[in-house]
């Protein structure tokens, strides 16, 4: 049986449309996903949206629309950009189906039965905008009067009967819980600000409202509505059958491998969350991984500024696996990042045209005039050649250790090393000279090259699937050797193997003139 290999994204607020953040966490999702099959994991990969809550509930009545009509829309937003973006997802889930109600009530009921809930009455300050509540010493005074929390959300004033979860006996049992896995939250500086947190002490939290209808009920006292963030992180077990702990993939998949998040839920995913599952006698999650925001041209991304950025515009201009190349090469994986036009076509032009595209090029097309169409044979392997494909094989150890920490740009790194590494090679070998004084040495030369293209492109293959597969089709590598059972020596290309005619896979990215 293969291994498991579970992976969740946040489940996305169908208050607005889907924009560059929600397309990059996924995005980071399916590309370690993508990894896992190919590294032989049975991968179960899970997305969704996030549809209860006071803002979904405001966002309807905006648009003039009963909410589940208006989530139906905007969900389909999300489906839509993950088809346009190639997400290989193996579920998508929406807060609003009854296979989730079904699990937050049976997970309250849990939580009731261990006397881990009580009754009681909230009075303090609740955003909106965050779904979150907040300690008076956290607010700053914004414009109006108005308390502001300290993302920028607006904070209203709110007393309510509520249930209360007894977050405060979990602190000593999250701190033991952290130190015990040093992995549980990355990257390193994100775990130091949890646990800072939570040593400062931790309050019970609020798991109830009272003031409007649009969420999930507390089985046996309906007026009140669960918190939209227990609801929400719940949905990380349902879709694996819970409240069913013997369900086949839940059974498989549970605790999952990884919870990818932005940086701004790191505390609802790394305090909230595993202390609702222990409370409830679950496993909490492998770890938690938060990635940095990405700002546009330098600044921050807001509806209100208006430079919010499509991501489906972005690859209509750019490409498809130039802008998931782009969004994972950019910047270090965990840390915030900048989108900037000029960085844009400078990684298209530069790494993927001149580098990696022109490697590939060059060779096919050298080899479709010189060897009959066909792998090349080749002779003995001088030291400069296995040193080029020692590095080209190898890529699958440094890439499985830097995907295992979501290390993506470091994988990106080290693959487009090889690549230059590649292009020194054939202009030191020079084939197109060996043509006349030695043709044998020519046609192993361009063996070497088309094996170290094979790599490359069967290692960038969860980056870039459509590009990949077009340059793994043109080296004639059959759809079920791609995987990493074949980035070896023992699998390499045969020599005689006839290949199809060479086609350009990065053109270089010209702006067309103004109008
Ligand atoms: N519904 C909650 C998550 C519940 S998970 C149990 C939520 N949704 S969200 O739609 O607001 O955000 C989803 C993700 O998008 C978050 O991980 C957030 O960090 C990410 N991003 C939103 N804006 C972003 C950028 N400008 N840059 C990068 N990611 C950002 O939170």
């Amino acid at each position: 049986m293969s291994k498991p290999y579970t992976i969740t994204t946040p489940i996305y607020y169908v208050n607005d449309s889907p924009h560059i953040g929600h397309a990059y966490t996924s995005l980071a999702c399916d590309v370690l996903a993508r990894f896992k099959r190919m590294d032989g994991y049975d991968v179960h990969f899970l997305t969704g949206t996030d549809e209860h809550g006071q803002k979904v509930a405001k966002s309807a009545e905006a648009a003039g629309v009963d909410p589940l009509t208006f989530c139906d829309r905007v969900s389909q937003n999300f489906r839509d950009l993950g088809t346009a973006m190639q997400f290989t997802n193996d579920d998508f889930i929406r807060t609003t189906e009854p296979r989730h109600v079904k699990a937050c009530q049976a997970l309250w009921a849990e939580l009731i039965k261990r006397g881990e809930i009580y009754l009681d009455k909230y009075a303090g300050w609740y955003a909106v905008r965050d779904e979150a509540f907040y300690a008076a010493d956290e607010l700053k005074d914004g414009p109006n009067g108005k308390k502001i929390a300290p993302s920028g959300a607006e904070c209203e004033w709110v007393e309510e009967p509520s249930y209360f979860f007894k977050l405060s006996a979990w602190q000593d049992k999250l701190l033991a819980f952290y130190e015990k896995n040093p992995d549980f939250i990355l990257p390193a500086s994100r775990r130091n600000e949890v646990i800072s947190f939570v040593k400062g002490g931790l309050r019970d939290l609020s798991v109830s409202r009272t003031t409007f209808t649009w969420g999930i009920c507390v089985p046996g006292d309906e007026k009140h509505i669960m918190y939209v963030w227990l609801d929400a992180l719940t949905n990380y077990i349902t879709a694996l059958g819970y409240p069913d702990t013997n369900a086949p993939l839940y059974k498989k998949h549970w605790p999952a491998d990884v919870h990818m998040v932005g940086k701004d839920i790191l505390r609802f995913h790394t305090v909230y969350w595993p202390a609702f599952l222990m409370a409830a006698g679950l496993e909490p999650p492998k770890r938690v991984f938060a990635h940095g925001w990405w700002t546009n041209e330098g600044q921050k991304i807001s509806k209100s500024t208006g430079n919010v950025i499509n991501p489906l515009e972005l690859t209509a201009t750019y490409g498809l696996d130039q802008v998931r190349y782009f969004l994972l090469r950019e910047v270090p994986f965990g840390q915030d990042g900048d989108y900037a036009k000029a960085a844009m076509i400078q990684r298209i032009n530069s790494d993927l045209s001149n580098n990696f595209g022109n490697l590939a090029q060059r060779t096919l097309s050298i080899i479709a005039k010189n060897c009959n169409a066909a792998v090349p044979n080749a002779g003995a392997f001088t030291d400069v050649d296995k040193a080029l494909l020692q590095r080209a094989y190898n890529l699958l150890p440094l890439c499985r250790g830097h995907l295992d920490v979501q290390a993506f740009n470091k994988a990106l790194d080290e693959i487009w090393a090889v690549s230059g590494e590649a292009n020194r090679y054939i202009d030191e070998q020079v084939p197109w000279t060996l043509k006349k004084t030695d043709p044998a040495r020519m046609e192993t030369v361009l063996y070497v090259l088309a094996e170290t293209i094979r790599c490359l492109a069967l290692i960038t293959l969860p980056f870039m699937p459509s590009s990949m597969h077009k340059m793994l089709n043109q080296l004639a590598v059959p759809e079920d050797k791609r995987n990493y059972t074949e980035l070896n020596a023992q699998h390499a290309l045969k020599a005689g193997t006839a290949l199809p005619a060479p086609q350009g896979i990065f053109p270089r990215f010209v702006e067309a003139p103004a109008a």
